[in-house]
């Protein structure tokens, strides 16, 4: 039973131009009014101010079941049995959360720890948690992954993709990604995170196994397949080899790429169609023009450059490129133990060059972009009922009152579940 994200939404998508639903056509009397909202993100530039983020003042949501089914000004708003008064504070769409390290057992805080000494951060830290996560059982691994979503969920997350990773045999990287689709359509096969510590004397070998029996038996639970392409991990032949046979088993490719250093993992996502480049920390200008003319999503992931003390992407740059952007936590124990995307709308605003209206939007419409979804992320009729009611007049205060937990209320798929 999924607990955020259930159901296969890919194949279900609505048409991305839904038409706005006026006051007389069929809105059912039992549906839901959110009404008295001093300012609503749509992420649909055709409604309310023609901004990217479509805002709307004085707005009213209509949901029925699963789906919004009207929204504009509270005035227009049609008769609902029920209705909820959000108040003169603001609804956004629920974030979209589209990188995740969640299967995993013990913490990483002595390595955090020194760090915070002055030790670097490097990709062998990987093989603590995956000692960790083998010697777990089921329940420890299905405990964790539900106490991190219960996080996220209350700090506004209502999609997110999770990952393999940190099993790196055949049977726990297969156990991982069972465990991960109890929870999200959005999983992700990553057996090449790091080279096994079984096969440290034979990288080769494990390339034949992550593309060979792992990705057998992973390939039936997952949706996407990653590669953590960086020195210490694998090299671009490695990881187009990888990220192929994935392809032809049916997995679409997102990469882990450029996060320690330069490399070739942003220019081999966008040769291979790949949906996200996620880091991007370490950019030349050729892998920002490779992105700004391919279709593939640059995802930021500030909590890692705040937790390694690393230099911090520039989404400036990526963004007067005209390159997508998207804003993800990367919530694992190693490199960003974090599960909230507002703390990273906060440094992304704070260290990254972006507005406050274009974080939101990475946050929400740029995540769903990342997960190729138009039915997650946008506040407009046929999308789906994922809202989230700050505390607060306006979206900008996510980034303006860091570290304040301004989420009121959440609703995943229509239902209040915050
Ligand atoms: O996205 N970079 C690779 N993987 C994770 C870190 C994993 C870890 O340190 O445990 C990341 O930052
Ligand atoms: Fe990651």
């Amino acid at each position: 039973m999924n607990s955020m994200n259930s159901g296969p939404d890919t194949t279900n998508n609505p048409p991305a131009t839904a038409a706005p639903a006026t006051a007389n056509n069929a809105v059912a009397a039992t549906a839901t009014a959110i009404t008295n909202i001093a300012s609503l993100v749509t992420n649909d530039p055709s409604l309310g101010d023609g901004s990217p983020l479509g805002l709307i003042q004085d707005a009213a949501v209509v949901i029925d079941g699963d789906r919004v089914v009207w929204i504009g000004e509270t005035s227009k708003a049609p008769a609902t049995d029920n209705r909820f008064d959000a108040g003169g504070r603001a609804v956004v769409p629920g974030f979209v959360d589209s990188h995740s390290h969640l299967v995993f057992a013990g913490d990483r805080t002595a390595e955090f720890n020194a760090r915070m000494s002055g030790q670097p951060y490097a990709a062998g830290g990987i093989r603590t948690t995956v000692a960790a996560t083998r010697a777990a059982t089921d329940e420890e691994l299905e405990a964790n992954v539900t106490r991190y979503l219960r996080e996220a969920l209350r700090q506004g997350t209502t999609t997110f993709e999770t990952k393999s990773g940190y099993g790196l045999t055949v049977e726990d990287e297969a156990r991982a990604l069972r465990i991960a689709a109890r929870h999200t359509d959005e999983v992700t096969y990553l057996g090449a995170h790091i080279v096994s510590p079984d096969h440290a004397d034979d990288p080769a070998g494990y390339v034949d196994l992550v593309t060979g029996e792992m990705l057998d038996a992973c390939a039936p639970h997952a949706r996407w397949i990653d590669v953590f392409c960086e020195k210490g991990a694998f090299d671009g032949d490695q990881a187009r080899e990888i990220l192929t046979a994935g392809k032809a088993r049916g997995l679409h490719p997102r990469i882990h790429a450029n996060q320690l250093s330069h490399g070739p993992g942003v220019r081999l996502a966008v040769e291979l169609d790949a949906a996200s480049a996620d880091h991007c920390t370490h950019l030349t200008q050729a892998d920002v023009d490779a992105l700004a003319s391919g279709n593939t999503v640059a995802t930021l992931l500030p909590g890692a450059e705040f937790s390694t003390r690393a230099e911090w992407p520039d989404a400036r740059r990526l963004l007067d490129a005209g390159v997508t952007v998207a804003l993800s936590t990367d919530c694992n124990p190693g490199s960003s133990f974090t599960s909230s995307v507002p703390f990273c709308v906060a440094l992304a605003v704070r260290d990254m060059g972006m507005t406050p209206d274009e974080a939101l939007w990475s946050a929400t419409a740029g995540g769903a972009a990342a997960l190729r979804r138009t039915d997650v992320g946008r506040l407009t009729p046929g999308a789906r009922a994922d809202l989230v009611l700050l505390d607060a007049p306006s979206h900008v205060h996510l980034a303006y009152r860091p570290g304040v937990p301004l989420v009121a209320a959440v609703w995943r798929r229509g239902e209040r579940v915050v």
